[in-house]
């Protein structure tokens, strides 16, 4: 399975950019979209679900290009769980999923054995006669989910499905997703860098609506590595000073001393020793070298 994007802009009617001159190649296995808020994640991956046509460029998956007359071969190789996921609130899991099998035009009896499996998976086999407006956000994120499998798709896209969800729910749907991510893309959005270091080894990070990197997460890391340093400081306000010339990207009492952990090409002139590079470090190094 492989998707490649080349030289994508989407601009909308209000003449907003939302993606600008974006390529970028997807094989299998997890890929990890990563951007603050508006830097053009769900539209880039409304592209790639066929919901949005692109102002330009080019798309194609397993070499099937984005067109008219390829749409729906293209839609049965993809199964896609929206940011905002609005299912059908007073009727139960089961009558959801069933509906929504139904609407997509697969066969009732293979489409039951799916659901059971895929409840199965995803721990909500004993909740399925609840009604949707009952489940918590990460079980509804769950069954989102299932609703996204139903079609065993190729091509997986799922849009922030750990926003808004307490630790245990976020380990559990990101762990989903690395059991789905066997023999198939997923491509998974987020603005939390903790999500990705955890899920995926490729991704990309996207601000403003163009890459500012594409590839493996170790490389990124190494971008950063040898200008992550940990300095004792003494009091508030010289974290203050600092703060007005690195990025900082921790700060703790340990035994006692304050330490901050900032991003610094060279040495700064106090106290420090260089330190291990975590990938949010290396997130906030290449945002600041692309104000
Ligand atoms: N339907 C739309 N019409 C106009 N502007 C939009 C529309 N959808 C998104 N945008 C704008 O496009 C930019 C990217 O939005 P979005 O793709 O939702 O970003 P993200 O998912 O990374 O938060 C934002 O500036 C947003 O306001
Ligand atoms: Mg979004």
């Amino acid at each position: 399975m492989s998707v490649k994007i080349e030289d994508l802009t989407v601009t909308f009617r209000n003449g907003v950019t939302a993606v600008n001159h974006v390529n970028l190649n997807i094989t299998n296995g997890i890929y990890g979209l990563l951007g603050e808020n508006g830097a053009g994640k769900t539209t880039l991956m409304r592209v790639l679900t066929t919901v949005l046509k692109p102002a330009s460029g080019k798309v194609s998956l397993d070499g099937i290009l984005y067109q008219e007359g390829n749409y729906e071969k293209i839609q049965r190789k993809i199964g896609y769980l929206p940011q905002e996921i609005d299912l059908y609130s007073s009727l139960t899991v089961r009558e959801c999923l069933e509906y929504m099998g139904d609407l997509s035009g697969i066969d009732k009896e293979i489409c039951r054995k799916r659901i059971d499996y895929y409840l199965e998976k995803t721990s909500l086999a004993a909740h399925q006669k609840k009604k949707m407006k009952q489940l918590s956000g990460g079980m509804k994120r769950r069954a989102g989910l299932v609703q996204a499998l139903l079609n065993e798709p190729d091509f997986l896209i799922i849009d922030e499905p750990t926003t808004g969800l307490d630790p245990e729910e976020r380990i559990h749907i990101r762990n989903l997703l690395v059991d789905f991510s066997e023999n198939r893309t997923v491509l998974f959005s987020t603005h939390v860098v903790e999500d990705l270091a955890t899920t995926c080894s490729r991704l990309a990070v996207m601000k403003k609506g163009s890459f500012l990197y594409a590839g493996s997460v170790r490389e990124l890391i190494e971008k950063a590595n040898g200008h992550t340093w940990l300095c004792s400081v003494a009091d508030e306000r010289q974290v203050r000073e600092l703060e007005k010339q690195y990025p900082i990207t921790s700060k703790q009492y340990l035994d006692g001393t304050l330490q901050v952990k900032l991003l610094s090409e060279s040495k700064p002139p106090i106290g420090c020793t260089q330190t291990s590079t975590s990938l949010e470090d290396a997130y906030i190094y290449l945002m600041n070298q692309n104000q």
